[in-house]
């Protein structure tokens, strides 16, 4: 079978992709705009959309929408000649708790109204359940998803069929959700039940959510946060691995009077100034978009897809974790989420180029980035014997063998590697913060273990002094230089 998803470009575990469907190739990461089943979406070109989503149960519930949707296609419905992909009801019955339809009846339904990916009805599980009731409605959930395999075909079937991944906040269910749904194979796994957790901004549970389960999945299967239309959540989400998000945010807290930002979320009411230079903002007042919903929704829009855009040029130039770590200052539960993004270091090190042009230090969790995990774990590939000199700076009167310079928060390195990336190219504060003085210190710590035979000898600067002390004590020699 020809590969649906082909991958152009990555950095982190994020990835620039090329996902093929019956209407059109749509390249990720992007978002899909929710629309009401049976509404005209074509504006929505304008916006950089290149598709949509929508939902097959409440358009299966009206015998109307139902009829049209069967004789014309839903293509012809909603006025759109491009991708579309359908929502199951799912989360009907997640909020409702009673929808009158079976998983096969709606995924045969999908398929007939010509839905270019649809999804099986999957169970999205509460975040405040037992872990036995959590399991329950996961083997539910999996015996649908083989019912809905078993209908659709793979080759002969036009329509993409998606695995919904569930488990509540369980890493063992989650773990256990992907890799089931990997054995029976879909060709593309949206992470689902996340919701509560988003609208809780519990962004260290999303991040382990997504983590457990993009470890079990197929790298190179692209991935669907179902929920998660926010733009200050993209960079964090993409980073992590997603390809697709929906978005009814856009329309959601504009009728809120919420005016978003990759920065945060504005009340148009208290607002006085349009941070944006979009279509709407730059030919509105913020009295205007107060009195229109329609325009604050077309602004959230457009924002949304700047910052897609936005990620997508970060991607290319390998400046992901950059945006990343700007993102999450939009709240202190993002930043969680982040460091709890950096507990996984050991993993995403897996995914992450190898090489970039340029390695920023950005606060304390860039000395958990993969660059720096890497170049701890390949100190022993040096060759050393004799005199080790290991210092911060150029020109010292010291006899050595073998000259290291020191830079946190990589440490110790050979003068051969100034111009190798990362460590000749990264860009770090002339005051670097205490992790990176401390990963710096464990490397050096490394370094010395790693040779007995070696004499080494650290010449630096008295800030360096708390930070050395195991190494003092251990009889290494250390030169305090001025500054
Ligand atoms: N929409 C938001 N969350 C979910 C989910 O978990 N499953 C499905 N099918 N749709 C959703
Ligand atoms: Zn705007």
């Amino acid at each position: 079978m020809q590969e649906i998803f082909e991958i152009k470009d990555k950095d982190v575990m994020g990835r620039i992709g090329r996902l093929k469907t019956a209407h059109g190739v749509i390249e990720t990461p992007t978002i899909m705009p929710v629309i009401r089943p049976g509404t005209d979406a074509s504006r929505l070109r304008a916006f950089g959309v290149e598709i949509i989503i929508t939902n097959a149960y409440i358009t299966y519930r009206s015998p109307d929408l139902r009829e049209d949707a069967i004789k014309k296609g839903l293509h012809h419905l909603t006025n759109w000649d491009r991708p579309i992909m359908t929502d199951s009801g799912s989360y009907q019955l997640y909020e409702y708790r009673d929808i009158e339809i079976a998983n096969s009846e709606i995924v045969r339904f999908q398929r007939e109204i010509g839905s270019d990916i649809g999804v099986p009805l999957d169970i999205p599980s509460a975040i405040d359940i037992t872990h036995t009731r959590a399991k329950m409605e996961l083997d539910t959930t999996l015996n649908r998803l083989r019912e809905a395999r078993n209908l659709i075909d793979d080759c002969k079937d036009d329509m993409i069929l998606a695995g919904t991944i569930q488990g509540s906040i369980y890493p063992d269910l989650r773990e256990y959700a992907a890799k089931e749904a990997s054995k029976i194979g879909f060709d593309l796994y949206p992470i689902g039940g996340v919701v509560p957790l988003m609208e809780r901004y519990r962004y260290s549970d999303l991040v382990r959510v997504i983590l457990h389960s993009k470890l079990n999945l197929e790298p190179a299967s692209p991935i669907h946060l179902f929920g998660a239309g926010h733009p200050m959540v993209f960079a964090l989400a993409v980073a992590l691995g997603c390809d697709l998000f929906d978005s009814a945010a856009y329309t959601l807290y504009a009728s809120g009077g919420r005016y978003l930002s990759p920065m945060g979320t504005y009340f148009i009411e208290a607002m006085e100034y349009l941070p944006c230079s979009c279509p709407v903002c730059s030919r509105n007042s913020v009295r205007d978009l107060r009195m229109d919903e329609g325009l604050l929704a077309d602004h959230n829009l457009y924002t949304s897809f700047e910052e897609i855009r936005r990620i997508k040029e970060a991607i290319r130039e390998k400046r992901l974790w950059e945006l990343v770590q700007m993102r999450v200052q939009a709240h202190p539960k993002l930043l969680d989420g982040l460091k709890e993004m950096v507990s996984f270091a050991d993993f995403i090190e897996r995914f992450d180029p190898i090489s970039k042009t340029s390695f920023f230090y950005g606060g304390p969790e860039s000395s958990r980035r993969s660059e720096v995990l890497r170049y701890s774990n390949r100190l022993d590939r040096f060759e050393l014997e004799g005199n080790v000199l290991i210092t911060t700076k150029k020109r010292l009167d010291i006899e050595y063998d073998h000259l290291f310079f020191l830079k946190p928060p990589f440490g110790p390195y050979p003068e051969e590697l100034s111009e190798t990336y990362p460590v000749g190219p990264s860009e770090i504060p002339k005051t670097p913060d205490h992790e990176a003085m401390v990963t710096a210190a464990a490397n050096i710590r490394r370094l010395i273990a790693l040779n007995p035979k070696v004499r080494f000898v650290i010449a630096c600067e008295r800030d360096w002094e708390e930070y050395l002390r195991g190494v003092i004590e251990d009889g290494v020699e250390v030169v305090w230089i001025e500054r």
